[in-house]
């Protein structure tokens, strides 16, 4: 997972960039902390300035929009927040890529307390999900430390590394949540689950298992022409078949019911050979802590789909081989709004097949 780290000083010895530092040092592998380093860069926000984005101002929204969380360390100037920090979050204003993001905000000056409440109001009517039990004030003697001196003090460390591991716990939350159609609660699949599970060692073999179930057990609805179209985890493992969409939403509750962090992906492919149409395609991603995300994908093998389950090694269904196909950015916790609605509102597999959903043309989304 990875978690994006914004300071609030340009100065070089910074007490918050340190701090940040330090974070980043703590981290274990399977957390990636990176601290965005063009904040002075950034023009001073003007709504004008949208048609035509600066391009640091997009490295900014591209880095929010990847990261699982974020983690602010700012000083207090003059009882507000520093213009710098205010800046970067002006940038991101309104934008959908920062909307929900889990924030912690650290503190690293004891007596200052005025920009830490105004920087938590910010965030909070920007609408972020700010990370109480990680948001803190550090005990620290003096802004005049370095990231040696702080990495020598315990209680710092051990506050730090809890901070790491309540965004963590945070950042992971909604995708281990029971659902509409992700309904990993439903006895049928924490059966499943279960059985699935069963005298594996690790979670690693865990998933390994859940995965294989869902590629091999489950039949692709296209592949195989069968009736109903399903959409729910726990209709896809009663009927034994789905898209790969439903599929997804199997693995990702079977996944769920184990404790395991899953969440959806999508690429954009040619339906046939490299033209048009296209379509959505769904996939999975699954967090292992040694790993991290790691993409699986169950859709079903055949002759010339080999998807399989080796971490690190990705090994999916579909290649991307042509311009307009791809990659879609983002790991959701819930099933696009295009794909509910592609699996919801047509009753055979023949009116999905020709209806799948697309991202949309003109705008690019989906
Ligand atoms: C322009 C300016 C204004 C400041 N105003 C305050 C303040 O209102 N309250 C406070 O506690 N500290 C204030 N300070 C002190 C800084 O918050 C403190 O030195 C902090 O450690 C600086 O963070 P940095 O080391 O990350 O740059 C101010 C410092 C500067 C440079």
């Amino acid at each position: 997972m990875k978690i994006l780290a914004l300071s609030g000083s340009l100065r070089a010895a910074s007490i918050n960039s340190a701090v940040l530092r330090v974070v980043k040092q703590l981290a274990p592998a399977s957390i990636e902390v990176r601290l965005f380093s063009g904040l002075g860069e950034l023009p001073l926000y003007n709504p004008d300035l949208e048609s035509a984005l600066p391009t640091v101002a997009k490295q900014l929204r591209n880095e929010v929009a990847s990261a699982d969380a974020l983690l602010i360390a700012s000083p207090e100037y003059a009882h507000g927040v520093t213009g710098t920090i205010k800046n970067a979050l002006d940038w991101l204003v309104a934008f959908e890529g920062f909307v929900d993001k889990p924030v912690a905000v650290l503190n690293a000056t004891p007596r200052a307390h005025h920009a830490d409440a105004a920087l938590r109001e910010t965030l909070v009517t920007m609408s972020a999900t700010l990370i109480e039990a990680a948001s803190i004030t550090l005990p620290l003697p003096s802004a005049h430390i370095g990231e040696a001196e702080l990495l020598a003090m315990p209680e710092i460390v051990s506050l730090l590394t809890g901070v790491l591991a309540e965004i963590q716990g945070a950042a992971m939350k909604p995708y281990l949540d029971c659902s509409l159609y992700i309904d990993s609660r439903h006895p049928a699949i924490v059966a499943q689950a279960a059985k699935l599970a069963e005298g594996c060692a690790d979670e690693e073999e865990i998933a390994k298992r859940c995965f294989e179930f869902v590629r091999d057990a489950i039949k692709h609805s296209w592949d195989y022409r069968l009736n109903p179209v399903t959409c729910k985890a726990s209709e896809v493992l009663s009927h034994g078949t789905g898209y790969c969409y439903a599929k997804s939403h199997l693995l990702a509750a079977l996944l769920r019911a184990n404790g395991i962090p899953a969440g959806l992906c999508y690429q954009r492919l040619t339906l046939d050979g490299d033209q048009p149409p296209y379509c959505l395609h769904g996939l999975n991603a699954v967090y292992l802590s040694q790993h991290g995300w790691y993409r699986v994908d169950a859709r079903g093998n055949k002759p010339g789909v080999e998807a399989d389950f080796c971490p690190p090694l990705e090994k999916l269904a579909f290649p991307i081989v042509n311009p307009l196909e791809q990659d879609l950015p983002g790991i959701h916790a819930e099933p696009l709004p295009a794909v509910v609605k592609a699996l919801t509102e047509h009753r055979t597999v023949e009116q999905v097949y020709d209806n799948l959903p697309d991202v949309d043309r003109q705008n690019h989304t989906v």
